[in-house]
């Protein structure tokens, strides 16, 4: 399901909220690309976006988490790597079998929905992380 932006994502750097933000522009991008079945080189120009967005903004927060001496970031650099292997599934069958709703729901899933739970389980830690180490 489409779901709005909402601050209730936000993590209190404001950089990267606001990455975060265009992560979802671009996620919302790939799908309804991906539904409007006449455009083929849209679907293609939206995954390459897509593409391109997720690794600046993972370089953002890798080099983020590296400056504050994030002891989890090891772990967090595996969650990004397993994006872009579902992604790059995503990218194969839809070359195979073609745009379809159920390819541009499973889109969503990977991208917008992905970027939801990983925002709220870790990159809110690596944010109270930064945050603990701000006030003391
Ligand atoms: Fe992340």
């Amino acid at each position: 399901m489409l779901r709005d932006w909402s601050d209730i994502y936000l993590i209190g750097i404001a950089e990267i909220d606001r990455q975060h933000q265009g992560f979802f522009t671009a996620a919302h991008r790939l799908y309804e690309d991906i539904l409007d079945r006449d455009g083929k080189s849209a679907v293609v120009e939206a995954m390459a976006f897509m593409r391109e967005y997720a690794e600046q903004h993972f370089q953002t927060e890798e080099a983020f988490m590296r400056q504050h001496h994030y002891p989890s970031l090891q772990e967090h650099l595996r969650l990004h790597a397993g994006f872009f292997r579902r992604l790059d599934e995503l990218e194969n069958d839809l070359m195979i079998f073609g745009p379809s709703q159920a390819l541009a729901d499973r889109a969503l899933d990977i991208t917008q929905d992905w970027l939801i739970d990983h925002i709220a389980d870790e990159d809110m830690l690596y944010s109270l992380h930064f945050r603990a180490g701000a006030v003391s």
